[in-house]
């Protein structure tokens, strides 16, 4: 059909900078007219060759993505784009967007969704665009967009009616065409490729009981098909299954502090023997064994120590890379398997690269983010399939598995503790200050520590050789343990610190203690350094994980 394009006048808004991971704003503020709008003409606007670009869409569902998803196809028509894939009801989880992109081969994507963060109407929504390879755009693209954005004076967008977002099929718009199609299928196969369902199957046959908590966002379907369907678990194990666009009232973040009863039903005494959790666009995952939490970290380190069980990585991995403020954990596994390891920015923007090159297979992050060289996201359903899979093949329980490994490799004990939603002024003041004092720490001793070390960090990406600086406060000790200090880049009010705690032992003693109790001392010596009661006003951390 013929559509009728205007060119609408606008002016800039000077907030549009994405941060760790897109533009993420209150829904309200992307309610304003013309912000979104102002945006998502920057992004088409970015593409190198916008005439006849195919992208993919979708989001996690939250409110106001509908209303968003059908802006993005107006003006997509008015741009001269040739295609968009869209997921059924507006819904793809982020890292079946990011498979769906690699697979079509289009020219990126645009994912809706703020991620872990709360939604609604007094929520949090967001926009992400991610580039060909799947992955999310590099810092050299969002700057171009956020350079755009300051000084667009009109966007392009078509007069049409609403797309039907809940049936499956194709539909023209001028010379664009929308199709929507089923959200799940595409992951679902590639699942398949990449672990033994049969063995999973089998495993979950046996009677054992698992739970999977969808938290009202966006896996509900993926993981109702994939659990309750293809392995044959029986109704009610994926919990929380319907995506809302206020997720229930929760909040979408699968930690011990935002899955509670989860976590009490793993604790219970007949609980479980597996239980796991997604975030709101389904990238985030929470491992936890019958009474007992996998931290991020160690899951990382357990699943490149063991890649070989799984079907799709068979033939060894070429190298893991992890996030700074991520534990060690996974170096000391990469040593013995001799490949490489990465430490790279928060964000998983800076895996891009590495995974691209083939330099590595497997990366993760300490907030819950694992992922592969299978798409170019963390991926949360990924990670349970992998547990499942490693489960099934060595027949034993979470616990166990995480015992022999610190016994192959020590424990990196660690913990993460987050004072959210902090005056901007005074963190800043905090980082300012800490920073400054930094360079004379080296050698001197703290709280009866030696220091090794102590920087700001900064990564010089091996394979472009972009350089990101000013990526997080370091102060290393010479046994091993280290503390990290972080500004969120994701809040969308106030300011975040985050404090990162690590410490290694090789006493099997440790192998049973509660990691909490181990870095008592260490968390008392960050709060003690960073003077984080003068700067922020809290003696406790808002959130502990
Ligand atoms: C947080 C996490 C980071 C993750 C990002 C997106 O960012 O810390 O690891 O990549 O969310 O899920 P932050 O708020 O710390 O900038
Ligand atoms: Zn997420």
């Amino acid at each position: 059909m013929d559509i009728e394009i205007s060119t609408v006048a606008t002016t800039p808004f000077d907030d549009q900078r994405p941060g760790t991971s897109g533009l993420r704003k209150a829904t309200k503020v992307f309610q304003q007219p013309h912000y979104l709008e102002n945006f998502v003409q920057c992004i088409l606007d970015s593409l190198p060759q916008k005439a006849g670009a195919r992208l993919v869409l979708g989001g996690d569902g939250r409110f106001h993505n509908r209303e968003a998803i059908q802006t993005i196809i107006r003006m997509a028509a008015a741009n001269g784009l040739a295609e968009l894939i869209i997921g059924q009801g507006g819904i793809l989880s982020t890292p079946a967007a990011s498979h769906l992109i690699r697979k079509n081969a289009t020219d990126g994507g645009i994912i809706l969704s703020a991620s872990h963060n709360p939604g609604g109407p007094d929520g949090d929504f967001g926009i992400k665009f991610n580039t060909p390879n799947g992955g999310p755009a590099p810092e050299k693209i969002t700057e171009a967009i956020y350079a755009a954005t300051k000084t667009l004076s009109a966007y392009r967008i078509a007069a049409t009616d609403p797309i039907d977002l809940d049936r499956i099929g194709e539909t023209t718009l001028g010379g664009l065409t929308v199709r929507v199609i089923d959200a799940v299928d595409d992951y679902a196969e590639l699942m398949q490729t990449l672990f033994d369902f049969d063995l999973i199957r089998d495993y979950l046959g046996d009677g054992r009981r698992m739970v999977f908590d969808a938290m009202h966002a966006v896996t509900g379907p993926y993981a109702r098909r994939i659990f309750e369907g293809l392995l044959g678990c029986p109704e009610g194990t994926v919990w929380n299954g319907e995506p809302l666009p206020d997720f229930g009232g929760g909040h979408p973040d699968p930690n011990l502090a935002h899955a509670k009863k989860l976590v009490e039903t793993m604790y219970a005494e007949d609980g479980p023997f597996f239980g796991a959790a997604s975030d709101g666009d389904g990238d985030r995952n929470m491992i936890l064994g019958h009474r007992f939490f996998v931290t991020p970290s160690d899951s990382l380190a357990v699943l490149a120590a063991n890649a070989t069980i799984a079907p799709g990585y068979r033939d060894g991995i070429a190298g893991v890379a992890r996030s700074m403020p991520t534990s060690a954990a996974a170096d000391r596994v990469a040593e013995k398997l001799g490949v490489d390891c990465y430490e790279t920015p928060t964000g998983w923007k800076f895996f891009g690269n590495l995974l691209d090159a083939g330099r590595i297979t497997l990366c993760g992050e300490e907030s819950f983010g694992t992922g592969s060289d299978h798409v170019r996201e963390k991926d949360g359903l990924w990670a349970v399939l992998f547990w499942l899979n490693l489960l099934a093949a060595k027949r034993k329980p979470v616990a166990e598995i995480l015992r022999e490994h610190w016994q192959t490799y020590g424990r990196n004990v660690y913990a993460r503790h987050d004072y959210e939603e902090v005056d901007s002024d005074g963190a800043r003041a905090l980082m300012d200050d800490l920073g400054a004092r930094l360079p004379a720490m080296a050698g001197t001793r703290l709280g009866g520590r030696t220091v090794a070390y102590a920087d700001d960090f900064a990564y010089t990406d091996p394979v472009d050789g972009s350089v990101s600086e000013h990526q997080g406060l370091r102060i290393g000790f010479e046994d091993g343990s280290r503390i990290v200090f972080r500004l969120s880049g994701t809040g969308t009010s106030g300011a975040t610190l985050r404090v990162y705690l690590e410490q290694f032992t090789d006493d099997p003693a440790d192998y049973e203690r509660d990691a909490h109790a181990l870095l008592e001392p260490i968390a008392s010596l960050a709060a003690e350094v960073a003077k984080i009661e003068h700067y922020t006003g809290r003696d406790t951390p808002s959130v502990i994980t």
